[in-house]
């Protein structure tokens, strides 16, 4: 029996920490990787680029043109998979627009992806670093399965996981049970549990799902602090009455991008009735990440359906070991949404005034 899977809580610090990050940007990746930007005590070590919202190709140009904006152009950028393991590649630009960040123009980068294959960059940085590196994924799981494939000793090597992916007891933004990460490529959410049961907890990963990243509710307001930490001339207003699509006339560059990305989430979640909101999940593991959050995570065995057609991509999570199986992660179960976004306007809107 697992130890009645105990919420275990997590208090907030800056020790520096090493972060490879794999995202599929996407609204909610932008924000978490100009996040990590605006954190000093982060290491970026790379930034690869998984097809989900939108394909592997403009995932990384995304992923480049935001570094090109933060000034991090030596952030090494790379392309691993072209597809999920087993099905085909479904894109959301309904959700994130057709360039996964909604209305924002970002300005082409100065420099391609990396030669080499993400997989290969991930591999050669966990053994060249052993123990010293956080993974943080907030994508589908297709490149970290890859990696573990090609590297077994992953689990051992890397210094912490973070997974935004998965709904429990909650349920799903894709199909009734199912969360978009885990749902555009089960097999290899089902890999990555799978290639992690038994490890010990400290290096079981952070499942940050839908029923605590959903709390990570970005409303306007926030914009607005936002672009006032960041020092525009004139207050941000994105209002629920403006027509769809108006685009942010802010004085600062990079509030500007937000807000044009922030705009079309806020629609986005308007037309499926949740309000003039934007779920910004994959802030929230980044920040965990980061080591930013206060947070609690209750160990499980977590199971990726994979077989039954209506249940494709669920996630079901055994706190109680009625299983009979090693646990295989933490899963976060207390967020703290005040103080998420209290740091995020603080972070990024001084990141914003100082590159503008
Ligand atoms: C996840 O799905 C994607 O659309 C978001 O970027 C996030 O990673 C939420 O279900
Ligand atoms: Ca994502």
């Amino acid at each position: 029996m697992h130890d009645a899977a105990r919420p275990v809580p997590h208090e907030p610090h800056r020790d520096p920490v090493a972060i490879l990050m794999d995202c599929d940007t996407g609204i909610d990746d932008a924000l978490a990787l100009l996040y990590l930007c605006s954190q000093p005590h982060v290491e970026l070590v790379a930034v690869t680029s998984t097809p989900g919202n939108v394909d592997a190709d403009h995932v990384a140009a995304n992923n480049l043109a935001l570094l090109q904006l933060c000034g991090r152009g030596d952030v090494p950028v790379a392309i691993g998979a072209r597809s999920p393991l087993e099905i085909p590649l479904v894109t959301t630009p309904e959700t994130h627009g057709p360039q996964g960040i909604g209305y924002a123009e970002l300005p082409l980068a100065r420099r391609a992806p990396e030669p080499c294959d993400a997989v290969e960059i991930w591999i050669e940085a966990a053994r060249a670093r052993p123990g010293e590196l956080t993974a943080l994924v907030t994508a589908p799981l297709t490149n970290f399965a890859l990696a573990l494939r090609a590297e077994p000793r992953l689990p051992e090597l890397l210094g912490g996981v973070v997974i935004m992916g998965g709904a429990y007891f909650y349920q799903g933004n894709t199909t009734p049970t199912a969360e978009w990460n885990t749902h555009v490529d089960p097999h290899a959410a089902a890999e990555v549990f799978a290639a992690f049961a038994g490890q010990p907890e400290e290096r079981l990963p952070t499942v940050c799902a839908l029923e605590t990243t959903e709390r990570i509710e970005m409303h306007p307001e926030h914009l607005a602090a936002l672009a006032e930490v960041a020092g525009c001339s004139e207050p941000e207003l994105v209002l629920p009455e403006q027509p769809e699509g108006l685009r942010s006339r802010a004085s600062n560059r990079l509030v500007r991008q937000v807000s044009d990305m922030l705009r079309f989430y806020f629609e986005f979640h308007r037309h499926y009735d949740q309000g003039y909101v934007a779920h910004v999940h994959d802030y929230f593991a980044a920040s965990v990440a980061a080591g930013t959050a206060r947070y609690a995570a209750r160990t499980a065995t977590v199971h990726v359906e994979t077989h039954a057609p209506r249940l494709m991509g669920t996630t079901v999570a055994d706190y109680r070991g009625l299983w009979d199986e090693p646990a295989n992660a933490r899963i976060v179960s207390e967020n703290h949404p005040d103080e998420a976004f209290a740091e995020l306007v603080s972070s990024l809107g001084s990141l914003a005034h100082r590159v503008d």
